[in-house]
């Protein structure tokens, strides 16, 4: 990562809200309480104690360094990997104790996660099967391609379609069962850099426009400013909260005046402090 130093601006004034959960309570997509998470074959704990509450509709980001424990806190809040005893994980107040109905996951490996035998319709179709008929499902499959500017290419094969694209029909797929909550593990990480800045602002639209919960996890600070109504620092060894700050930038969002605004920097170079100094 490469650190740019921020205006000296930003040391002085004070940050901005820490996150109210209290305040928030009454509609929650998603809770944790006390988690713990143990890998291996020695049940090493690389997570304790980590208590979070996501409002619905919130674009949550969290952040940390490369082998803290992101990829399998996400998928512990997915039900793919289980939690230690004692912890709580609830969906829309439903305790997650497998994969839950509600929630979707989108990789960063897109390539792999698209059928390349099938158009990027019938892929988006996928998660419709056994739940919608045949019109109703294809009418469902083009709105979320409408959704992500893909309409037109619809059949087209995965292999006709760029990289950026590929990671739209993922997301149309995740998008077409309507979840409650989208899980996304680094998923532009394998993007060029201009792709990647034109998909962060398309999933910032999406989520006003589908009014999905996200959590996002990221390593790359501004990818994670720019993206989150929330923004949470994972720290220590085992990992638990950090930093947890509500950003005060404005819901529409460009990258390049956001990115010179003093609201902007003055929150990047507080997580990028809190991301320095996770492993104390
Ligand atoms: N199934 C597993 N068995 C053993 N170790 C694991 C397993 N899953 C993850 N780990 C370890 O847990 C730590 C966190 O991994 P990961 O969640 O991939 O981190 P991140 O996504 O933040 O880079 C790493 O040290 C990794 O080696
Ligand atoms: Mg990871």
């Amino acid at each position: 990562m490469t650190a740019a130093r921020p205006v000296a601006k930003a040391e002085t004034e004070s940050p901005p809200p820490a996150f109210d959960a209290a305040s928030t309570r009454t509609d929650l997509a998603f809770r944790c309480r006390g988690l713990a998470i143990d890998v291996g074959v020695e049940s090493r704990r690389i997570v304790a104690g980590l208590d979070l509450e996501v409002p619905r509709r919130q674009f949550l980001c969290i952040l940390g360094e490369s082998g803290v424990g992101k990829t399998t806190l996400l998928r512990v809040f997915g039900g793919l990997a289980p939690a230690a005893p004692g912890s709580t994980l609830e969906l829309k107040g439903r305790p997650i104790v497998g994969p839950p109905d509600g929630a979707v996951f989108v990789f960063q490996n897109y390539a792999a996660s698209l059928l390349p035998w099938r158009s990027a319709r019938r892929n988006v179709e996928l998660g419709l099967e056994a739940s919608l008929a045949g019109p109703e499902r294809k009418a469902r499959a083009m709105a979320a391609l409408e959704l992500v500017k893909l309409a037109d290419r619809a059949d087209d094969y995965p292999w006709q379609l760029s990289g950026g694209m590929q990671q739209r029909v993922q997301l149309a797929r995740a998008l077409a069962v309507k979840p409650e909550l989208l899980l996304m593990d680094e998923p532009f990480g394998a993007l060029d850099a201009m792709t990647r800045e034109i998909l962060q602002v398309e999933l910032r639209r999406i989520q006003r426009e589908s009014g999905a919960t996200i959590i996002f996890i990221t390593h790359d600070v501004d990818e994670a400013v720019f993206l989150a109504d929330r923004l949470v620092v994972l720290k220590g060894k085992p990992a638990s909260i950090g930093l947890d700050l509500l950003s005060d930038l404005p819901v529409g969002r460009d990258q390049v005046r956001t990115k010179e605004s003093p609201e902007y920097l003055k929150l990047r170079h507080l997580v990028y402090d809190a991301v320095r100094r996770s492993g104390d």
